[in-house]
């Protein structure tokens, strides 16, 4: 039977999607399937019928890059690639749940996704970069609307 892998990335293209070891151990074929992290190399299609599937097409919206691939692409969390898409499904999902996850929340969020070329320093950087980022703008936001109050 086909895997969720196979149909996303030879039947729909989307060859975002990466396939690593093929066994559920690297996480480099990480999507989100109703809102939860799955390994679709470990799902058979069948299991995913009807199912809302978030891939790393899904990420950037209106040509706007998730702030995670921004900060990916600064702070050189991608070389290969192979893991990335992976890497950033996972590190979505971390902060969908926790906005502002410490480093630790982010190594643990990150324990089941191998990267063979960067080392995971600047992968954990990307992250936390992104979620600085994040909180750079929600506090322009706060200001923005703060100073309008006071007016
Ligand atoms: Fe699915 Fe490695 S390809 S976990
Ligand atoms: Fe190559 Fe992570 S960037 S495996």
């Amino acid at each position: 039977m086909k895997r969720l892998l196979d149909v996303l990335r030879e039947d729909l293209h989307l060859t975002g999607t990466k396939e690593g070891c093929g066994e559920g151990e690297c996480g480099s074929c990480s999507v989100r399937m109703n809102g939860e992290l799955v390994n679709s190399c470990l799902v058979p299609v069948l299991q995913a019928e009807g199912a809302d599937i978030q891939t790393v097409e899904g990420l950037a919206f209106d040509g706007v890059l998730h702030p995670l691939q921004e900060a990916f692409l600064c702070h050189g969390g991608a070389q290969c690639g192979i893991c990335t898409p992976g890497m950033l499904m996972a590190a979505a999902q971390l902060l969908e749940r926790s906005p502002r996850p410490a480093m630790a929340e982010i190594r643990e969020a990150l324990a089941g996704n191998l990267c063979r070329c960067t080392g995971f320093i600047r992968i954990f950087e990307s992250v936390a970069a992104a979620v600085d980022a994040e909180s750079a703008g929600s506090a322009t936001k706060l200001t923005t609307e703060q100073m309008h109050h006071a007016r």
